[in-house]
C-alpha cells in the first residue's frame, strides 16, 4: 500500500514529489490546505472539506480553481494508494512566480496532495490527554485554513515540552477559542458548549458533525463564548478534529478536570462520531 503524492495532475511516490523554490506557499505561506481522513476505505466529509477549501481561497482572493478537478484528484489518489485508514493532505498555493509581495494571479495555482496511513485510533482516545493554555497570538482570520501555522506549531511544541498533548488558545479577554489543530468543547450540567463561529476559530467539520449529533440525540448544546474559569470548572472537556476525533482532556494547566478521567458524555460523542464514520 504505497504512500503517494499528487503534484499538479501527476501521481507519484511521496519522495519523488518536489515543489519549485519560488512557490508562493513555500516563500510566503501563500497557500491553503485541507486534511481529510478515511476509515475502512471510505473518505469522510469530502464535500465539506472541498467547500471549506473553496471558501479559504475566496477569502484570500485566489484565482478560480476547478473544485471538480480537485475532488476527482483526491478520489483518484486515495483509490490508487489502497490505504484503508488514511490521512489525505491537500495544499493549494497561489502560484510559482518571481518573489514579489503583491500577486498577479496570472500564474496557475500549485495543487499538491499526499496520502499516508493513519493509526486506527488516536493514541490518547481511551485515557484522555493533558492540555495547557496560552494567550492566542495568531492573526484575526483563523477562520481561513492557511499553511501559515507558526503560532500553532510553536504552541503545540510548548505543550509537548511541558509533557502535555496540546495548547488551548485563550483571548486577551480570557475567552477560550480553540486548540492548535482542533476545536474545544466543554460540558457543564449536561450541556455541550463550544465557541461560536467567528473569525477567531476554524469552522471545524468535526465540530459541525458533533453539533448535528447533539441535535439528533436531543443532547442540549450551545454555541457561546465561555471563559478560562468555565474551562477549569467544566464537568468534561474535549477537543475535536479530523484526526483528533473526540479527544477527552483530563487536565489543563496541571489542574484535573472534574475527577481527572474521560467524561461520560465525551465517550458517548466519541462513539457516535465513530458510528458516523462507520467504525466502532
Ligand atoms: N486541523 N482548529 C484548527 C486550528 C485546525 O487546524 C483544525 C483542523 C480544527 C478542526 O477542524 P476539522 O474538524 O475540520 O478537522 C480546528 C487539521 C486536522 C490539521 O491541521 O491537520
Amino acid at each position: 500500500m504505497p504512500e503517494l503524492a499528487y503534484l499538479n495532475g501527476e501521481i507519484m511516490p511521496i519522495e519523488k514529489a518536489f515543489v519549485p523554490i519560488e512557490d508562493r506557499g513555500y516563500q510566503f505561506g501563500d497557500a491553503v490546505y485541507e486534511y481529510i481522513a478515511s476509515h475502512d476505505g471510505k473518505m469522510f466529509f469530502v464535500d465539506d472539506h472541498i467547500s471549506r477549501l473553496e471558501r479559504s481561497m475566496k477569502e484570500l482572493s485566489f484565482p478560480k480553481v476547478s473544485l471538480k478537478t480537485v475532488k476527482s484528484a483526491v478520489e483518484k489518489l486515495f483509490k490508487e494508494s489502497q490505504i484503508k485508514r488514511a490521512g489525505i493532505y491537500i495544499q493549494i498555493s497561489r502560484a510559482v512566480d518571481q518573489r514579489n509581495h503583491a500577486f498577479s494571479n496570472k500564474e496557475p495555482v500549485q495543487i499538491v496532495m499526499t496520502v499516508r496511513a493513519l493509526p486506527e485510533k488516536h493514541i490518547h482516545a481511551k485515557d484522555g490527554a493533558a492540555a495547557i493554555t496560552m494567550e492566542d497570538y495568531r492573526w484575526d482570520r483563523c477562520d481561513i485554513k492557511t499553511v501559515q501555522l507558526l503560532p500553532n506549531i510553536l504552541s503545540k511544541q510548548k505543550a509537548v515540552d511541558k509533557g502535555a498533548y496540546d495548547t488551548i488558545f485563550i483571548s486577551k479577554e480570557k475567552i477560550v477559542r480553540e486548540a492548535t489543530s482542533s476545536n474545544v468543547f466543554i460540558i457543564k450540567n449536561g450541556s455541550v458548549v463550544t465557541h461560536p463561529l467567528t473569525n477567531n476559530i476554524l469552522p471545524g467539520i468535526t465540530r459541525k458533525v458533533i453539533l448535528e449529533i447533539c441535535q439528533n440525540k436531543n443532547i442540549p448544546f450551545e454555541e457561546r463564548f465561555f471563559s478560562l474559569t468555565d474551562l477549569y470548572d467544566a464537568d468534561e472537556v474535549f477537543l475535536s478534529g479530523t484526526t483528533t476525533e473526540v479527544l477527552p482532556i483530563i487536565s489543563i494547566d496541571n489542574k484535573a478536570i472534574a475527577d481527572g478521567k474521560p467524561g461520560k458524555l465525551t465517550k458517548i460523542l466519541y462513539g457516535e462520531l465513530r458510528l458516523r464514520a462507520g467504525v466502532k
